[in-house]
């Protein structure tokens, strides 16, 4: 059984259909990752499984739940935890504030200062950097401190959408170090990208959005060789 898995949703902003018929399945330990042009509703698809939106119609299992519809703050109870694009932390909170907001729903003290301390581990410059105003941070410290704060809360799966976005070729790839040394410790990772290249390079599975729809899925080795992904996402 999928350790997630989209089967056929519809979502809507108002009266636009953003996500037509939209399945994705990601199995436990796994690197899956959405790709596909401005528009094409991966963003879109990250907020309904974090419960951000609701589909019209579908059914997103979680475990073996139906979590489609329930509430963001369940979502991340059950496991199930979001790097928005554009990171969005709190710029005139520090490090250390928006790290312990990433554990609000928990009252574990003890093990919350321990995941601290391995986050801290994970990312040596915001240890660094903990007093400082997260607004201060430069691009890619800022995207490590909302994936350190998305790791507070001890996700079973971390959603990321488009963690590379805006950064210098050494710091995207430092970050998908990152992300796959995350995955090697056991967390599931679901990640939205438009660096096809980066992306599949990682991943096991991936899947091609073309406005709100999956037109492509599959190995993403096989995806990565493929005649039509390198001319349309890896420039030839
Ligand atoms: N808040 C919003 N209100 C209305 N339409 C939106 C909103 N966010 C996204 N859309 C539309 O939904 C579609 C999918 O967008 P999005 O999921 O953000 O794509 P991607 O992340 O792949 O760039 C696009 O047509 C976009 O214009
Ligand atoms: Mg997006």
């Amino acid at each position: 059984m999928a350790m997630l898995k989209v089967d056929d949703i519809n979502v809507y902003y108002g009266a636009i259909h953003a996500l037509k018929g939209i399945s994705v399945e990601v199995n436990q330990g796994e690197i899956v990752t959405l790709i596909g042009a401005n528009g094409a509703g991966k963003s879109t698809t990250l907020r309904t499984i974090s419960g951000l939106l609701k589909p019209k119609t579908g059914h997103i299992m979680f475990e073996g739940q139906n979590i489609a519809g329930t509430a963001a703050q369940n979502i991340v109870k059950l496991g199930i935890s979001q790097v928005p694009e554009g990171r969005r932390v709190f710029a005139h909170m520090s490090v250390l504030e928006n790290l312990d907001l990433g554990a609000y729903l928990r009252s574990d003290t003890k093990e919350i200062k321990a995941d601290m301390d391995l986050v801290f581990g994970r990312f040596p410059r915001l240890a660094e950097r903990r007093s400082q105003l997260a607004g201060t941070l430069s691009g890619g410290e800022q995207q490590m401190l909302a994936m350190g704060r998305a790791l507070m809360s001890r996700p079973r799966i971390l959603l990321l959408d488009e963690p590379s976005m805006g950064l210098a070729p050494l710091l995207v790839k430092e970050i998908f170090s990152i992300v796959k040394d995350i995955n090697a410790n056991g967390t599931t990772i679901l990640l939205v990208e438009q660096n096809a290249h980066m992306a599949l390079s990682i991943a096991n599975k991936a899947y091609v959005l073309e406005t709100g729809r999956v037109i492509l899925s599959g190995d993403a080795k096989e995806l990565a060789a493929s005649e039509e992904i390198r001319k349309a996402y890896l420039g030839g």
